[in-house]
């Protein structure tokens, strides 16, 4: 039985005064949740501030993006290391902004998959397709070759230990979810192309959604069985609705 996980991401968003009122309120709704995981994955200026929050909660938190090298003169890079000082759990690997903003290509996004893997963290390897792929029955394709990078570099095996998300990238930040069978279709093909090479392993990998996860749409998201909880952009930082995901997520 797969545990769902519920990860906020922050995104360019935060501030040491709205982070603790943010965060005490997280850790004061999720107290009975036992049957999922919560985390919150923040700008790197807080890593520290997260870190003393929550470090004797149940909640669980992490960086939104890594290096693909281990040191060296990458100015304005933070490395896996770095992440494990502030004992980060989780980070976000090829978030569609970065390979979209930022020129992450499926080959660098591989390379930071395995630096954070090396390094202890576990990635949550983002996937999805645009609106264009999709309309033009892409989807498969994309998420197949976003994957196969992955894969190609590290192996099937080390999927183990990290998560994917499936985020639509029409649906991230406009409030056009994906309906949860669409969800749900575009989660069975990942599992189904993982089961190809290993089918244990695609069987115990978590799958999470995201693309405009909100409280008023979790329940029915998470209730479709290949959907293993969420990756929550712009609700993660509004206290209620990440609290009530979360709980959705714990049902
Ligand atoms: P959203 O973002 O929930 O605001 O759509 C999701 C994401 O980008 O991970």
């Amino acid at each position: 039985m797969r545990k769902r996980l519920v990860a906020g991401n922050w995104k360019m968003h935060g501030g040491i005064e709205q982070n603790r009122d943010l965060l005490s309120k997280i850790v004061a709704g999720t107290m009975e949740i036992d049957k999922a995981t919560c985390a919150v994955c923040v700008p790197y200026p807080y890593l520290s501030q997260v870190h003393s929050f929550l470090k004797d909660t149940h909640i669980s938190w992490g960086a939104q993006n890594i290096s693909q090298y281990d040191k060296g003169a990458y100015t304005g890079e933070v490395s896996a290391m770095m992440l494990n000082d502030f004992s980060c759990r989780y980070v976000i690997v090829g978030h569609s902004e970065r390979r979209t903003l930022y020129g992450e290509d499926n080959c660098t996004v591989a390379r930071k998959f395995k630096a954070a893997l090396d390094a202890g963290l576990v990635p949550i390897l983002c996937v999805g397709e645009t609106l264009d792929q999709r309309e033009a029955g892409l989807m498969e394709q994309v998420v197949s070759e976003q994957l196969d990078a992955v894969i190609e570099l590290v192996g099937v095996e080390v999927l183990a230990d990290s998560v994917l998300a499936y985020e639509p990238i029409w649906a991230i930040g406009t409030g056009k979810t994906a309906t949860p069978q669409q969800a749900q279709d575009a989660h069975i093909f990942i599992r189904k192309r993982i089961a190809s090479q290993n089918p244990t392993i695609a069987a115990e990998l978590q799958i999470l959604y995201g693309g405009s996860v909100k409280a008023n749409n979790a329940v029915e998201l998470f209730a479709m069985s290949d959907i293993d909880g969420g990756l929550i952009g712009g609700a993660a930082l509004l206290a209620d609705d990440f609290v009530s995901i979360c709980m959705a997520a714990n049902n």
